[in-house]
């Protein structure tokens, strides 16, 4: 577990998921019956921070040396939580070794690289995953159940607010590490956020086929860790329209640069010809078609009816766990017993892709097509019209079928 010490390598994937994992005597296989225990080895620069975790949590193996561990093959699996701009030189060096790979999102800083360890990773018939941990959160997992079950009718459209503020570090210390607010060491809202978009999308509702999005550095100068001033160099705001596979709209925006007026930090609207549903982390609330009011639009009278009461509160009926860990137990079966995944390196690629173009959408200011990504995919890739118009438009062999059956 490389970059554990970080704040997703700890929270979220050591203590909710490796930890949690063991706690329950490993990840239970397919027969019901047998279950894998996990053993990791804690990797990282600061031999402090190492040993403190591993006494803290009663571990035992943890160094600063990854070429060791990677060249050991006591360790199968190689994880990956580093700052994005660390990421792909290391997955390099455990694709080498063989390993399997399971990584943090962004899987790259470039599609063309995000491509290239994609490649890589299939012809040195490593297993590779990439975290996907939104898709397991319970108001998504409910809206899969909504979409599954034929509610919406024609979905039409998809609102998604995402966003907080987060201080400039002068007056109260800032509540993301600082790196996120410097292009230059790989931040920024766009390419943190946008590969999360572009799985919830494709999983969800379509292949995203066109992106515009306006980037913005909406607070030039904050404060880092250690109280110092700094140009923010990256966008800390981003407004984007992604035209969906079948003809369907999403906007999001994504901000730390707001103040929370919604029920939860990230909030996505769905309607559909048949119903609208409001899914957050956890609530997912629906309104079907035939208990939908009609307002009358008229500026003179005050409207007293209550919008919020219409809502109908979908219930959780079933046990939703810790996503990291739900995946993590998924990815762990891919290794040991061949389950199937299909969060992998390309559709890791994916996600960079749709963030590079939003940039460039944003620097150019005007709509970019996303091409279908296949490993034989150039950097021609990036070149819509040249990709899209040769195949056709075709969605090329597995990924179409993988993404219509996920819809
Ligand atoms: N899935 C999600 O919801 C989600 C949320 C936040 C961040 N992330 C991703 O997780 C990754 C880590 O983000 P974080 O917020 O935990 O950051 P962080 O700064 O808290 O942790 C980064 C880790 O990388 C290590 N590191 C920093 N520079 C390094 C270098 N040059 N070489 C080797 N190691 C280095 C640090 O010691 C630390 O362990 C990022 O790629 C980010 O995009 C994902």
């Amino acid at each position: 577990m490389n970059g554990v010490s970080g704040r997703m390598g700890y929270r979220q994937h050591l203590v909710r998921s490796i930890l949690a994992i063991r706690e329950q005597g490993g990840v239970l296989l397919a027969d019901g019956e047998t279950r894998v225990q996990v053993e990791p080895i804690l990797v990282g620069r600061s031999e402090r921070k190492l040993a403190d975790l591993a006494a803290k949590h009663g571990l035992e193996h943890w160094t600063t040396n990854l070429d060791e561990a990677l060249a050991d093959p006591r360790w199968q699996v190689y994880a990956d939580f580093l700052v994005t701009k660390a990421r792909a030189a290391a997955i390099r060096k455990a694709i080498a070794a063989g390993k399997a790979i399971y990584t943090e999102k962004p899987t790259a800083e470039s599609f063309d690289e995000a491509l290239e360890l994609a490649r890589l990773a299939d012809e040195a018939g490593v297993k590779n995953g990439v975290v996907h941990d939104k898709l397991y959160l319970p108001g998504f997992q409910k809206l899969r159940r909504l979409i599954d079950s034929g509610f919406f009718g024609r979905i039409l459209s998809v609102r998604g607010e995402f966003g907080y503020w987060v201080f400039e570090g002068d007056w109260q210390p800032a509540q993301r590490p600082s790196w996120n607010y410097r292009a230059e060491d790989g931040g920024g809202i766009i390419v943190d956020m946008f590969p999360h978009w572009n799985y919830l999308l494709e999983n969800l509702f379509g292949r995203v086929e066109s992106v515009y999005a306006r980037a913005v550095t909406e607070i030039p100068e904050r404060l880092d860790e250690r109280g110092e001033r700094y140009a923010a160099t990256a966008d800390d705001a981003a407004y984007a329209i992604f035209d969906l596979a079948g003809g369907i709209t999403a906007q999001l925006n994504s901000g730390w640069t707001t103040r929370v007026n919604r029920d939860e930090l990230v909030e996505f609207q769905v309607d559909g010809t048949h119903g609208s549903a409001v899914v957050g982390l956890f609530g997912c609330k629906i309104q079907p078609r035939n208990a939908t009011p009609k307002p009358v639009w008229n500026p003179d009278l005050y409207d007293e009816h209550d919008y919020a009461t219409d809502w109908i509160e979908v219930p959780t009926n079933d046990v939703f766990e810790n996503g990291f860990k739900t995946q993590w137990e998924e990815f762990i079966r891919h290794v040991v017993e061949d389950a199937p995944n299909r969060y992998d390196f390309l559709a890791g690629a994916r996600g960079v892709l749709v963030a590079q173009e939003g940039l460039r959408s944003s620097a150019e200011g005007r709509r970019i097509d996303i091409p279908q990504v296949t490993l034989d995919s150039g950097s021609d890739a990036t070149e819509p019209a040249l990709a899209a118009e040769a195949s056709g438009s075709e969605a090329s062999g597995s990924e179409a079928s993988e993404l219509a059956g996920a819809r």
